[in-house]
């Protein structure tokens, strides 16, 4: 495994299994052949639903495999819903709960929304709070009281743009560890990633091969495919590896965690090889040209209120 090092003087693995739209009665399965494979890092949500069974798979794992509590690194993720203070530590509570387990590794603000308690995907204006009623900071600082607890070993953000990390920067008493972001060829997230690196602040790289999966409704016609880009296939060819091993190596190579999701073993095993995959220089540019500011989680869906695609990760 390779790590980078957060600014908790942690150590985060590179590449991590992504669990978002795993169905319970798959994710279970997925979990035990990653840590079989080797996986150390898992990246969760309360919103995705499915904690109690990812909770059973490392409760299996400990009790048949001798798996230690300390040999992963497991990321959860606070949701809308839960940013008004009284509120965060409860949830926290109920995703160590599902997962049980005594701490959490990373624990992320999932977006910089707020919204009504028991909310999900917001359909409608009335299930969503203004940040003038629930400021971020004010959400932060309860996540800040579970780092000092010791119940989580680093806390972070995630969909944060620069206006909004400074603004946590200034305002917090703890800097963000890792800020989790889409990120992928055609959208390489330059400017949030020196941003980033100047604050020592890790990024971690969501949909990384272009989350093939999600809901239709949440799809765009004649969307690109990174799998299936030109360029990466070229230098997948050439160096004989996938093209989600081109994909997956070039992030890695640029410092930044990526968290691929499959529920497939052949799949989990090809995207931790990724690891072993090196691309030269110029396999490096020729990626950075594939860039298009292009979105695959484009905000719409909580574009209501104050709540604009462009605020949202401004
Ligand atoms: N913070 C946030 O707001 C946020 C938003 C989105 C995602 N995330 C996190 O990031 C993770 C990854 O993003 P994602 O799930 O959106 O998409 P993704 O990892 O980019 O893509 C997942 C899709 O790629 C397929 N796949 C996996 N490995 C492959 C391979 N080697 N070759 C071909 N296809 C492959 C998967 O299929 P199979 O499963 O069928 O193999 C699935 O259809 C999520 O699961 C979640 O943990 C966070």
């Amino acid at each position: 495994m390779k790590y980078k090092t957060l600014n908790t003087e942690s150590k985060m693995p590179l590449i991590g299994l992504g669990t978002w739209k795993s169905a319970p009665g798959e994710v279970y399965q997925a979990i035990r052949w990653a840590l079989k494979l080797g996986y150390k890092h898992f990246d969760c949500a309360a919103a995705y639903g499915n904690q109690k069974e990812i909770g059973q798979a490392f409760h299996d794992a400990m009790k048949e495999d001798n798996l230690k509590r300390e040999d992963i690194f497991v990321t959860s993720k606070l949701w809308n819903d839960s940013h008004k203070p009284e509120d965060v530590l409860p949830a926290l509570n109920k995703t160590l709960n599902e997962l049980g387990l005594e701490y959490l590794d990373l624990w992320l603000m999932h977006w910089p929304i707020a919204q009504k308690k028991g909310t999900g995907v917001p359909f409608s204006n009335e299930e969503m709070l203004s940040l003038t009623e629930v400021p971020l900071e004010a959400t932060w600082q309860e996540m800040e009281k579970a780092y000092n607890q010791g119940l989580v070993k680093a806390i972070g953000t995630s969909n944060f743009g620069p206006k909004k990390l400074q603004l946590i920067l200034d305002k917090g008493q703890v800097s963000p560890a890792v800020n989790q972001v889409e990120c992928h060829p055609y959208l390489q997230q330059n400017e949030l990633l020196d941003f980033c690196n100047k604050n020592m602040i890790a990024l971690t790289a969501y949909s990384p091969l272009g989350s093939g999966d999600r809901a239709s409704r949440l799809k765009h016609e004649n969307e690109p495919k990174p799998l299936e880009d030109a360029t990466i296939n070229k230098i997948a060819n050439r160096l004989n590896v996938s093209p989600a091993q081109v994909i997956l190596a070039w992030q890695m190579q640029r410092g930044i965690i990526v968290i691929p999701k499959s529920v497939h073993e052949k799949r989990l095993q090809e995207n931790l090889d990724s690891l072993n995959v090196t691309l030269d220089n110029e396999d490096m540019q020729e990626i950075a040209k594939l860039d298009k500011g292009y979105r695959f989680i484009d905000g719409n869906n909580f574009k209501y209120g104050e709540y604009t695609p462009e605020n949202i990760f401004a």
